[in-house]
């Protein structure tokens, strides 16, 4: 099945707030995975790391000429300026990253994010040449009320750029209520969520949105990677604790190999 997928899947760990410099070790052994590539390396799919911002620059290091991506957690929308504490997206491609994650549900709770803003931060990626990658993603609450879709296509609307094309731009579905709990969507109600944001992204971008990747997160692991990996229209996981660990993490990417 998987060396007929259209869209190359991506499989990124994000680390959130974890991880020193002697952790490090970890994605070099996923790095070494990759290069040794068959058995659990992955091999069909593109393999990211997220590290906080302290290490993106050494794993990015670390990661020359090997398959391993690095990429950020979040950026600001501006290029530069008196903005203390925050990290522009030029900064972390400066860094060696290729990526960045913006509108992660940590940051819209923790830090009262709106999707108008994620929409900026997005487009301050792709004008670092970054690929952003936008999380959506119910609460239990908004679940439980029958909102889910709303909610989604009401993120969609507002946190994806215009500009947005296949290249540049990944959608992270990740549930609030799914991340940490180890509870995950069942294999159809991913599928049907999966569906509507192919749906609604076309009417957003047209015919980008055929080959964008949709990602799914929330307590992805290797017991259940290849179930929510081989649903219509998942190309491929974004990956919170489970990313830590390099076995664990391999464990995951198994589900993409030959
Ligand atoms: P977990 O895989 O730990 O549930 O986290 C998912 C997530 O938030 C990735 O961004």
């Amino acid at each position: 099945m998987s060396t007929a997928r259209k869209i190359r899947p991506l499989v990124a760990g994000n680390w959130k707030m974890n991880g020193l410099k002697a952790g490090l070790g970890e994605a070099c052994k996923v790095r070494d995975a990759l290069k040794a590539g068959g058995g659990s390396a992955g091999a069909e799919a593109d393999v990211m790391i997220c590290p906080p911002a302290t290490l993106v620059a050494a794993l990015a290091q670390d990661a020359v000429g090997s398959r391993l991506l690095v990429g950020g957690q979040d950026c600001h929308a501006k290029a530069s300026g008196a903005n203390t504490g925050d990290i522009a997206a030029e900064m972390l491609a400066d860094a060696g990253a290729t990526a960045v994650i913006v509108g992660h549900s940590e940051r819209r709770m923790d830090h009262g994010e709106l999707d108008a803003e994620i929409r900026a931060k997005a487009e301050a990626a792709h004008r670092a040449g970054l690929i952003a990658i936008i999380c959506v993603g119910e609460t239990a609450g908004e679940r439980a009320i029958g909102l889910t879709l709303q909610v989604v296509g009401r993120q969609l609307a507002g946190a994806v750029p215009k500009g947005a094309t296949a290249a540049n731009t990944v959608v992270a579905y990740e549930p609030v209520w799914a991340i940490g709990t180890g509870l995950t969507p069942t294999a159809a109600d991913v599928a049907q969520v999966h569906q509507f944001m192919r749906e609604a992204l076309s009417k957003q971008l047209g015919s980008e949105a055929n080959s964008m990747r949709l990602l799914y997160g929330g307590s992805v692991k290797a017991s259940n990677a290849k179930e929510l990996m081989g649903v219509a229209n998942v190309d491929g996981a974004l990956v919170g604790g489970a990313s830590l660990k390099a076995d664990d993490f391999c464990g995951i990417l198994a589900a993409y190999c030959k």
